[in-house]
């Protein structure tokens, strides 16, 4: 393979509205890594595998009902609770990509009108990304793709107000990525990125921690 002992993993996330096209276009960098012998995985917030992302995942369904503060920190503790197999899996070399993490967390409880700073907080000693993939598409024509199922947060007016707040948490490290361009031209923008930052991981970059 491709990795030396000290060599470790990047931490690969991908954030945007629903409908953006994160998910698919996850799903074609994992292969594409792969072909190039890189160890590699897929995972997603929320992880709805686990007892607490079950109980995200009735949220999300309308099938429970939670104060916004309480969906907030278990959306929180589901990132939680996969940190240390996160860690280990970056240090033992593999690559994540990640589809939504705390940046998720934050725009979508914000746009509910909690603080913005309550948000990060139970984000704080999370591990921080090595590259943050923004999937930037106009609300308007996010809702045009395909309509949204039924989930809580699929409505134009409150994607609206995500998009405000992701405004407000990018920073200048952050890829912008025109997710109004073809699947192939996202694809290949997307794969010279990640390539790039897969090997400046594996030259030895030191991890870091939220909110940094
Ligand atoms: P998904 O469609 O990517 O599985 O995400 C489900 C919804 O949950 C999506 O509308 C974004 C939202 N979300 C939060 O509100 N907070 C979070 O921390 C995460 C990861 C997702």
């Amino acid at each position: 393979g491709v990795n030396n002992n000290d060599s470790r993993g990047a931490l690969i996330v991908l954030e945007g509205l629903d409908r953006c096209g994160k998910t698919s276009q996850s799903s074609r960098l994992f292969p594409y890594l792969e072909g190039l012998g890189h160890s590699v995985e897929l995972w997603r917030f929320p992880d709805r595998s686990t007892s607490v992302g079950k109980m995200i995942s009735a949220y999300l369904s309308n099938q429970s009902q939670l104060d916004d503060h309480t969906i907030h920190l278990l959306f929180s503790a589901n990132r939680w609770e996969k940190r240390s197999m996160m860690e280990t899996k970056l240090k033992a070399g593999t690559t994540l990509i990640v589809d939504r993490y705390s940046y998720s967390g934050v725009a979508f409880s914000s746009a509910k009108g909690i603080d913005v700073e309550w948000c990060k907080a139970p984000e704080i000693g999370l591990l921080a990304p090595d590259l943050v993939l923004y999937l930037d598409i106009p609300p308007e024509k996010a809702a045009e793709r395909g309509g949204y199922g039924s989930e809580r947060y699929e409505h134009l007016d409150f994607q609206r107000k995500v998009a405000q707040y992701y405004q407000i948490l990018r920073d200048s490290s952050w890829k912008i990525i025109d997710a109004c361009q073809s699947i192939e031209e996202v694809e290949k923008q997307l794969r010279e990125i990640v390539l790039d930052h897969v090997i400046t991981c594996h030259k030895g970059k030191p991890l870091s921690l939220l909110w940094s």
